[in-house]
């Protein structure tokens, strides 16, 4: 049997589970790919912290030169996260002719192309898969299996910490400071969350998926981003009660050569499959003008499910596997699609408004709509408190430009109070 010497940047939430599946699958990883691999090195900060896992004498190291000048490591795989030295760690290693394997979205997202660039003038291979949507093979999906298809939409939940948040929220009404803190305590959210809960982790993650589906050397300044922070348990109610529920959604839409790129809280109807999709599990729709409609259904972050992706990576680099090697590229260099701007998204808003109660409010918040091209679905009106109440307002179909003159207005009038948050609203017609 061959052996082959690997190292870990990094022993966190992803490289324990990496970690784990190598001890529990030992017999199945060695079956599948060949080799009988062995961790010789693992970069962290501290040798001296509890990690939870046993590890040989003399395999921990603070010292990165101990692996990138070391000819016997094959492969090195990065599970820092962050930006820096997380890049120039990987550029090193391709230089010095190491494969690489990362869970990374942000490095993938903002300089995935000079990283593949330089992987494939090296002869050697990067793999990603953990980067996106955890566990699911989401990646390997659209680069093996739909091969064949014109990709024309991706509507995803590819957030875990976010989706547990909104879970937690909408089922148990929980706070978003305690479900935050629950859900990184599970190893689920970044090490800055802000990342999760802003919505730029999506946001990578859906350049990921839009090159690779797209063809395209996707910059993510074209991508509408909205975190969750402004989502509150009003909101989450409101929504049910119109029989919908409020996921993360990342959109990327293809229409007569227009790309729409965006990640932004949605409502979408209770019975649509996407609003069951609980917790950190992640679900990402995609059209493809042969097979149709297609739902990846899994475990969007984790300890073990994350490492089933990294590991699955390697053993797929061992077999050299060149079917894959096409997810090392973007064939694409040039931007040949136009990317739709905010202003012309359409679908459905939800408005909710606080309002001075006094008469002729309502008649004055009609015209505005009215003259900005905006005809309302419905208008609710909520509790009283203090002189405000609350408004609920839900339109037809609107362009977002219209809407976003409209709301300027409103702000303006002295009958409103605070403009409190505006929500888009997915039909899946
Ligand atoms: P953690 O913060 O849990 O782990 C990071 C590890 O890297 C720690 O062991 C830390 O060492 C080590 N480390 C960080 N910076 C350095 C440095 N400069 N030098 C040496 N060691 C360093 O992160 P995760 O495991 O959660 O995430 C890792 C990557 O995987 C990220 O890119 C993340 O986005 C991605 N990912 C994470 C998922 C998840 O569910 N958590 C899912 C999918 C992808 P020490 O412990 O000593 O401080
Ligand atoms: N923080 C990320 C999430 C990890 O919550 O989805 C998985 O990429």
């Amino acid at each position: 049997m061959n052996k082959i010497e690997i190292a870990l940047l990094g022993l966190g939430n992803v490289g324990t589970g990496v970690w784990e599946i190598f001890k529990n699958n030992k017999d199945e990883v060695t079956r599948r790919s060949g080799y009988e691999i062995e961790i010789t090195k693992i970069l962290v900060n501290d040798v001296d912290k509890d990690r939870g896992v046993n590890i040989p004498a003399g395999v921990l190291t603070t010292d990165i030169e101990e692996i990138l000048n070391n000819d016997n490591i094959k492969i090195v795989v990065e599970l820092l996260g962050g930006m820096h030295p997380a890049k120039d760690y990987m550029l090193r290693a391709i230089e010095n002719s190491k494969h690489v394997v990362t869970a990374n979205k942000q490095v993938m997202a903002l300089e995935g192309k000079e990283l593949l660039d330089k992987a494939r003038k090296n002869g050697v291979l990067l793999y990603y898969e953990g980067s996106v949507a955890g566990g699911i093979p989401i990646l390997k999906g659209i680069e093996e299996s739909l091969t064949a298809n014109k990709i024309e939409e991706i509507v995803g939940i590819i957030n875990g910490t976010t989706n547990y948040i909104l879970t937690k929220m909408s089922l148990e009404n929980m706070d978003f400071k305690d479900a935050l803190k629950e859900a990184q305590d599970k190893g689920y959210a970044e090490a800055d969350p802000t990342s999760d809960v802003e919505s730029y982790d999506a946001m990578y993650k859906l350049a990921i998926l839009t090159s690779l589906s797209f063809g395209l050397d996707v910059d993510v300044e074209n991508i509408y981003r909205e975190g969750i922070t402004k989502v509150s348990s009003l909101d989450i109610e409101y929504a049910k009660e119109f029989g919908y529920c409020i996921k993360l959604l990342a959109i990327a839409k293809e229409k007569n050569g227009t790309l729409e790129l965006r990640v932004h809280p949605t409502m979408i109807p209770i019975a649509h499959p996407l609003a069951n999709v609980n917790d950190s599990f992640n679900a990402i729709l995609i059209k493809g003008n042969a097979v149709g409609d297609l739902m990846f259904y899994g475990r969007g972050a984790g300890s073990l499910p994350t490492g089933s992706a990294v590991v699955s990576d390697i053993i797929s680099i061992l077999r050299n596997d060149m079917t894959l090697r096409s997810i090392s590229t973007v064939e694409n260099k040039e931007n040949s699609k136009q990317i739709l701007k905010r202003d012309s998204y359409k679908s459905q808003y939800y408005l909710r408004i606080s309002v001075k109660d006094m008469s002729g409010v309502l008649g004055e918040i009609s015209t505005i709509w009215g003259k900005n091209k905006v005809s309302i679905s419905s208008i609710t009106q909520k509790g009283e408190k203090e002189g405000i109440v609350t408004l609920v307002i839900v339109t037809h179909d609107a362009i977002e430009g219209d809407i976003i003159k409209a709301l300027d207005e409103l702000e303006k009038l002295d009958s409103v109070y605070s403009l409190d948050n505006l929500i888009r609203v997915e039909k899946f017609e």
